[in-house]
């Protein structure tokens, strides 16, 4: 699909345009409206049919070739408006253009007092490609379906142009990342495992101009990689161990390590999951899947940062070579766990990636992980939990969250958990019980972690959706790539 930004409203099929309920902004809308389309606007506003409240929308058709429907979008209050609200309504008003099966839309951004040009322009272009995004790869038909092929934007004043033009994009590189983490996270089992995982980074690597290096089954046992080797061991796929590297002459202003769980498949191992819903534990590779994303943006992006992405990729599997409740793992810091559940899997892979990360001197570490059910009962789909060793990281990712609106909330790592965790026989269990799972498990990882600060992002509520939302569907949401895009081009090491 073709963006493009003009201050003159290019023909199309639909024109859309976001109204505001008060009066003032209201009446100039309704101006440009009605000098734009003379023949279409007039009843509806006669008859109050129309009044800009939030969630309202009206379809006029016009007798003018140029522009034969007129979409408006309501946006209720001026005082109330949010990014977050013109995303929705954009994607509202993109759907409705993939309903009307047409083909070029043009969209005239909002009058509103808040948020700069280049804001709104990010938002709303990556509202659109996200609200079209379909995983149907493998649907035979539909194909020949009319797709939405143009959409270009008309800015409120023409002076945002060169502002509106930039957004534009960035919103496309970041829904570029975001798409791409979907699709990695929707494809089937059979399609994605450790080594295709890995080949798709490599592929991205080299198509964007940043290293990647990948560690085989051979070479992560000699490392003493024991969570990876452990966990794998029930699987005919082999694990890897993925290591991104992007803007290594950016390493003066210091080095963020992202690293994601590569679960590309999770049975719950010897200690199996029920039959209901395990499919989407082909989405247990989410984390990995937002940490290649991210790589895609901030890659298309140029950002001036040094970033480093580890990847720990498995297959939990339960087979005669499986590993066992009971074992215990040696990881790669020396540190031994205690395997009292197979289904804990994450948190021990993620050890081990997690102190390797402790090489690259880094200033912050965030790890992002598919890792619990506990964190979905506790939070659902609206917020990712996040728990960490420094307040500072927290509050910033917390911030790139409420803009993005790709929300986190914190829980306590209060020193009273750690017991649950504690083992008889090794350093730390891989399972604390039946209460406070979320803060458990992010408390195992916190046992592995170095002399950085560090944040773990627990995000099995938010990757993995049950039903459509307004600008992500069902399955893979890609969550993570904006929220992290946005912190690493705020973030400043102190
Ligand atoms: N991959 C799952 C967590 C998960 C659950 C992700 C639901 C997405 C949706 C993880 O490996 C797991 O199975 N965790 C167990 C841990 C338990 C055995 C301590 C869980 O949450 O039940
Ligand atoms: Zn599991
Ligand atoms: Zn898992």
């Amino acid at each position: 699909m073709k963006l493009t930004v003009s201050t003159k409203p290019i023909p199309s099929d639909l024109a859309a345009f976001f109204i505001c309920q008060d009066e003032q902004l209201f009446t100039m809308s309704i101006k440009k409206l009605k000098t734009n389309f003379p023949a279409a606007a007039v009843d509806v506003f006669a008859n109050n049919e129309f009044s800009g409240k939030e969630g309202e929308s009206v379809l006029l058709y016009t007798n003018d070739k140029k522009f034969p429907r007129v979409l408006l979008v309501g946006m209720g209050e001026n005082e109330k408006f949010t990014i977050e609200k013109l995303r929705r309504a954009t994607a509202a008003a993109a759907k409705k253009g993939r309903a009307l099966k047409i083909e070029s839309i043009t969209m005239h951004a909002p009058d509103v007092n808040k948020g700069s040009a280049k804001e709104i322009a990010v938002a709303m272009s990556e509202a659109i490609l996200l609200s079209l995004y379909k995983f149907d790869k493998y649907i035979s038909d539909d194909k020949n379906g009319k797709k939405i092929k143009n959409v270009s934007f008309v800015p409120a004043t023409p002076s945002d142009l060169k502002e509106f033009q930039q957004g534009v994009i960035i919103g496309e590189i970041l829904a570029e990342g975001t798409i791409h983490t979907r699709d990695l996270a929707n494809a089937p089992g059979n399609e994605i495992y450790p080594e295709t995982l890995a080949k798709d980074a490599q592929a991205l690597g080299h198509r964007l101009g940043f290293s990647v290096n990948v560690f085989d089954k051979k070479k992560i046992q000699s490392l003493g990689m024991g969570g990876i080797i452990g966990v794998s061991k029930g699987s005919e796929n082999d694990p890897r161990f993925i290591i991104m590297e992007y803007g290594k002459q950016f390493k003066k202003q210091g080095t963020v390590v992202l690293v994601g769980k590569g679960v590309t498949f999770d049975t719950g191992g010897i200690s199996i999951k029920p039959a209901a819903s395990m499919a989407e534990m082909k989405m247990d590779m989410s984390g990995a899947a937002a940490v290649i994303g991210t790589f895609h943006s901030i890659a298309k992006l140029k950002l001036k940062r040094h970033v480093i992405g580890l990847i720990p990729s498995v297959e939990n599997m339960p087979s005669g070579t499986a590993f066992k409740p009971g074992d215990i793992i040696r990881h790669y810091n020396g540190k031994t766990s205690e395997v009292d559940n197979t289904d804990a899997e994450g948190r021990l892979i993620l050890a081990d990636a997690l102190s390797y990360a402790s090489q690259y001197k880094p200033d912050v570490v965030i790890d992002l992980a598919t890792l619990t059910g506990a964190v979905v009962v506790a939070l659902g789909q609206h917020a990712t939990g996040m728990m960490g060793n420094d307040q500072g990281v927290m509050d910033a990712l917390r911030d790139s969250g409420e803009k993005t609106y790709e929300r986190v909330w914190q829980l306590p790592l209060f020193d009273e958990y750690e017991k649950q965790i504690k083992s008889d026989v090794a350093d730390v269990k891989n399972v604390g019980g039946r209460w406070a799972g979320a803060i458990t498990a992010g408390w195992f990882l916190k046992k592995f972690i170095g002399d950085y600060k560090w944040v773990h992002l627990d995000i099995a509520g938010t990757a993995i959706l049950e039903s459509d939302k307004e600008y992500t569907s069902k399955g893979g949401s890609g969550v993570g790539v904006r929220l992290l895009t946005e912190f690493l081009i705020q973030w400043k090491n102190s």
